[in-house]
């Protein structure tokens, strides 16, 4: 049978469209079928990603949609194991570490069929994370784990896994990075739509990217407040644009916190296709994320990266890249932002394997 690969929200479909490629490229190629579970649905959130990474459409759509973390959960495993049934699949590929990467894996493992973990062994330590229970219970139970750098092994290893189910096989998001780069769009069109001073970008000064979407940043209206008004501090020296994800939106309204943003020097834009972000982010200066996907795109382009959350899985690109944690800490935040302006950025190398082969290397082994 196929082998059965899964997207469901954002972070997974930059992170697919390089494996489909290998799949097609792999000689014989192998034989996939692509199913979304529709965690993510929207224009924004899912359809111009799907054109910009040139991804197939999905072959099943699974319409699953928002819910608590066990109802989308639960549906995403109602739904996907009659997929099982009648498939057939050698194996279910899974990638990431959101709601649908661990539903599927449960639906497949029950039943018998081989999962592949791609981007596995990535931890945070911190099991208030909706990501890390995901990544830590999927981990436990797939067959062939894939890693992206090579802390993940240990971290595995620390969790009883025998060495033998992973390989290191770098990190097909960067995969994703390097094929898409020379399309990326301009940054002045992409926000030409929505900033009131068009030319503030082309300025001498440059421009900042914020991304936000976390829920322990976003969810709190003391913690979000305190964000988003060292951000407009910071956007006195630099203007700002910040991508916003419709979680925070939606809780920036029902906190009544509108107004902190209200300057022409932070241009709201809705979330962003692949390629309007890899342009934003590759004319970026400084780059303000709670993503875990920016901290490895920001280190791969060079550019200095706050991530404003405790913690990474991916400490890599602090001990190699540019990425240096901030936390929610606002005097360290304005530090590490005033410095990184004044010229003292962290730069960093580009680590081990993310040399856009990735992709290749997980077909070879599969086939192999
Ligand atoms: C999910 C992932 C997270 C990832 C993020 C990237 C989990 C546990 N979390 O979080 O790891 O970093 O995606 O975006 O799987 N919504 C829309 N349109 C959509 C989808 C969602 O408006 O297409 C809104 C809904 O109000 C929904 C909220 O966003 O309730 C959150 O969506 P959800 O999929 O539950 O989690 P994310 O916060 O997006």
């Amino acid at each position: 049978g196929p082998v059965i690969c899964i997207v469901g929200a954002r972070p997974n479909f930059m992170k697919m469209a390089p494996i489909l490629r290998a799949f097609a490229a792999h000689s014989p190629a192998i034989p996939e079928l692509l199913v979304h579970t529709g965690q993510h649905y929207d224009k924004d959130m899912n359809d111009r990603l799907f054109e910009d990474l040139r991804l197939p459409q999905p072959d099943i759509n699974l319409g699953v949609g928002s819910g608590s973390h066990a109802v989308q959960t639960a549906e995403v495993m109602r739904r996907f194991e009659p997929v099982v049934d009648e498939k057939k699949p050698s194996c279910v590929l899974v990638v990431g570490d959101v709601n649908s990467t661990l539903a599927c894996t449960l639906v497949a493992v029950k039943k018998g069929v081989p999962v592949v973990h791609v981007e596995a062994g990535l931890r945070s330590y911190d099991r208030r994370m909706p990501e890390e229970i995901n990544r830590v219970l999927t981990d436990q139970i797939a067959d062939r784990l894939y890693t992206t750098e090579r802390s993940a092994a240990a971290n595995l290893a620390r969790e009883g896994i025998a060495a033998d189910r992973i390989s290191f096989v770098g990190n097909v998001m960067i995969d994703s990075l390097l094929s898409n780069r020379a399309l990326a769009r301009a940054p002045a069109a992409t926000v030409s739509a929505f900033a009131a001073d068009p030319a503030l970008l082309a300025g001498s000064a440059g421009y900042g990217v914020v991304t936000l979407h976390r829920p322990s940043n976003v969810d709190h209206a003391d913690v979000l407040a305190s964000l988003l008004g060292v951000l407009r501090e910071i956007a006195d020296s630099l203007p700002l644009v910040f991508a916003m994800h419709p979680r925070t939106r939606g809780n920036i309204e029902r906190f009544g916190l509108s107004a902190l943003l209200d300057t022409p020097r932070i241009i709201v834009l809705p979330p962003q296709g692949y390629l309007e972000m890899l342009g934003l982010l590759a004319g970026a200066r400084i780059v303000l994320t709670d993503s875990g996907g920016l901290q490895e795109e920001t280190t791969a382009l060079g550019i200095p990266c706050l991530t404003l959350r405790e913690n990474t899985e991916r400490p890599i690109t602090v001990d190699q890249g540019t990425n240096t944690m901030v936390g929610t800490d606002i005097d360290a935040i304005r530090r590490h932002a005033q410095a990184t302006l004044a010229g003292q950025g962290k730069s960093g190398r580009i680590p081990e394997l993310w040399d856009g082969h990735a992709a290749e290397r997980i077909a070879a082994d599969l086939a192999g």
